[in-house]
């Protein structure tokens, strides 16, 4: 195998996580980027979200969802009850790929255990797969989206609910419908385990 198949080492803090990340180049992705999207909110926080990488506004911006997707997701978590800040987002990979094609497999193998390393330091009880490119790479090759979105999925210490990538849902209103319902069911859950509030409580 080659060097970007080798586990790198895990850290054990954000710092020296984020840092060793800044000039990453495992992959060939990282010759396009204008910055790099760590992942963005509540490192403690009980749920997190994981989408596929970064487009256009999100490389401009180094923050994810920011875009016309990430607007798409804001609007449902206002409606819901979410307060962004709650909850923890990031990516399968962190550079941006070029004209927001599905990262290759060897990219999301190179930075995937940047992911990993996110999820045991955030610890999470609900993870949230954002579309096709999570789902297959956090559970596995053999999970569809379509087959699999709406449906729990318990996993170690972690429960996983697959759904639509909010991309998905800007030109198919069913899927938008879907993608509610299935979130309405993780702010269920969510209150049902978890001690913190998603909600913003002004003072
Ligand atoms: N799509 C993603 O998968 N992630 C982002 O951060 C933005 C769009
Ligand atoms: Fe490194 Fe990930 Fe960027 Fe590839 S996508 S260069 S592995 S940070």
């Amino acid at each position: 195998a080659s060097d970007v198949y080798k586990r790198q080492e895990m850290y054990d803090n954000w710092e020296e996580l984020e840092n060793s990340i800044v000039n990453c180049k495992k992959c060939k992705l990282c010759t396009g980027r204008r910055n790099i999207v760590f992942g963005e909110g509540n490192k403690e926080a009980d749920l997190m979200f994981i989408g596929e990488g970064p487009g256009a506004d999100e490389d401009k911006e180094g923050i994810p969802f920011v875009g016309r997707a990430g607007q798409l997701m804001n609007k449902a978590f206002q409606g819901l009850g979410i307060d962004r800040s709650k909850v923890y987002i990031a990516n399968v990979v962190k550079c941006r790929p070029p004209g927001n094609r599905v990262p290759e497999v060897d990219e999301a193998k190179a930075c995937l255990d940047y992911l990993r390393n996110q999820v045991i330091l955030v610890k999470p009880k609900i993870i949230v797969l954002l579309g096709s490119t999570a789902l297959k790479n956090i559970l596995g090759n053999e999970y569809g989206i379509t087959a699999t979105r709406g449906k729990w999925i318990e996993k170690g210490e972690i429960t996983y609910m697959p759904t639509w990538h909010p991309a998905a849902l800007l030109r198919d209103e069913n899927k938008k419908i879907e993608f509610w319902r299935d979130l309405k069911e993780v702010v269920e859950k969510y209150n049902s385990i978890s001690s913190l509030s998603l909600i913003h409580i002004s003072e």
